[in-house]
């Protein structure tokens, strides 16, 4: 053998070598991850059984004051009711603990009313994070009766000019649609799949095709908020009311954008959802100020970066998204997006934004921001941290599992 094909030959064997290396210990950092998921299960479960005593029958945890440890709470009407029963299902489906289960379907009796409510469109995250996933669990008549008619008290805002579902009420004479509704189309798609009827189908892809033509920006970041002309369905205006400014990428609205476009994926196969969803994760994960250990500033331009707050409830959102984008992706692609949510698993799980049994009024997560603009819950736990957190940790240990 000549001396360049023994080097040739001795490169090879050095590649191969590094390369199981590197295999193993992926593995291994997935293994330990893996514990540490269905540890924080575990413990999450025990964590919600604070959140119970400290609960009254008919209200909702909302967040958690710790100044004056002041649980605020709401009644089933606002947007954030179906938060609560949905993580006590997901962490009833890994832990079997029927505690869980009861204070969710006791819940879920105080909400089954807004299924008639017309004023809202947060539907489907009151009524399907909570009813969608009780069905999923345990069939039941009753629970597709309650999802059929809030599709349909969904559907009674939408606009065929407009081409969306009507977000806020608050002026008739302008049509306002917020990029958070991307998520309660999900809704609408269980309704055709659960009746045959497809106007819901046709409601859920015509708002998201309109909201991707206007909402979005050329580099793939969101707007928050788009005001139409009802009479033509024209652009009026295009605002951030929740973010830093009009032109900002405001942290839990890329995250609707992420998840609202995967799902949409999922439930249509239009390869142009899919596209939109890879454009938005790319947006996200290239993000110059996106911190390394991957949970977002409140606001991707908000000032005072690096000392503004985080938003742990758009790391929960975006984590729980990238494990279902890695899903239909392959190679590169998928190895990436399923580190950058492997990493926010790791981050949403430590301490840093974990809180310890008993502590943080029995939320699961610290560090949330809920209307920065409006000084109003800044720095805290909010529920829907918590629920995105809990379906991120049952998609991992799911994938894990090979379920
Ligand atoms: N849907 C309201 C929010 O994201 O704050």
């Amino acid at each position: 053998m000549n001396k360049i094909r023994l080097r040739r030959i001795y490169w090879l064997l050095a590649c191969c070598f590094l390369l199981n290396t590197l295999n193993a210990q992926h593995l291994k950092t997935r293994k330990k991850l893996q514990r540490e998921v269905v540890q924080c299960m575990n413990e999450s479960a025990q964590q919600y059984k604070v959140m119970m005593q400290r609960l009254d029958v008919a209200r909702f945890p909302v967040t958690w004051y710790a100044k004056e440890d002041k649980l605020v709470t709401s009644g089933s009407e606002p947007w954030v009711g179906g938060f609560y029963p949905g993580a006590l299902l997901y962490l009833f489906e890994y832990t079997k603990d029927s505690a869980l289960y009861k204070e969710a379907l006791q819940k879920m009796n105080v909400l089954e009313k807004e299924q008639y409510n017309k004023t809202t469109h947060d539907l489907g995250f009151m009524m399907y994070c909570s009813f969608g996933n009780a069905e999923r669990l345990a069939p039941k008549p009753e629970y597709k009766e309650i999802l059929i008619n809030s599709a349909r008290s969904l559907a009674s805002r939408f606009s065929e000019k407009v081409g969306c579902i009507r977000s806020w009420d608050s002026d008739a004479g302008r049509f306002m649609v917020i990029i958070d509704n991307m998520m309660n189309l999900e809704l609408l798609f269980e309704a055709t799949k659960m009746t045959g009827d497809s106007s819901f189908y046709h409601i859920a892809v015509t708002h998201a095709n309109t909201t991707m033509n206007h909402h979005y920006r050329p580099d793939y970041s969101s707007h928050h908020l788009v005001i139409y002309n009802p009479k033509d369905g024209s652009v009026l205006k295009k605002q951030t009311v929740q973010g830093a400014a009009d032109s900002s990428a405001w942290a839990r609205g890329q995250a609707w954008g992420l998840y609202g476009y995967t799902m949409t994926y999922r439930e249509t196969r239009d390869p142009k959802y899919l596209e939109q969803a890879r454009n938005i994760a790319q947006f996200l994960l290239s993000h110059p100020r996106l911190p390394a250990n991957k949970i977002p500033y409140w606001d991707f331009d908000a000032p005072g970066i690096p000392n503004a707050p985080r938003d742990v409830s758009a790391g929960a959102v975006i984590c729980s998204a990238l494990l279902e984008l890695a899903t239909y992706t392959s190679g590169k692609e998928r190895k990436s997006y399923m580190a950058a949510a492997e990493k926010m698993l790791q981050s949403l799980c430590s301490p840093a934004y974990r809180a310890a049994t008993g502590e943080n009024g029995g939320f699961l997560l610290k560090h949330g921001v809920g209307n920065y603009p409006k000084n109003a819950d800044i720095d805290v736990p909010l529920i829907y941290a918590d629920y995105y957190y809990a379906e991120a940790l049952q998609r991992y240990w799911k994938l894990g599992t090979g379920r």
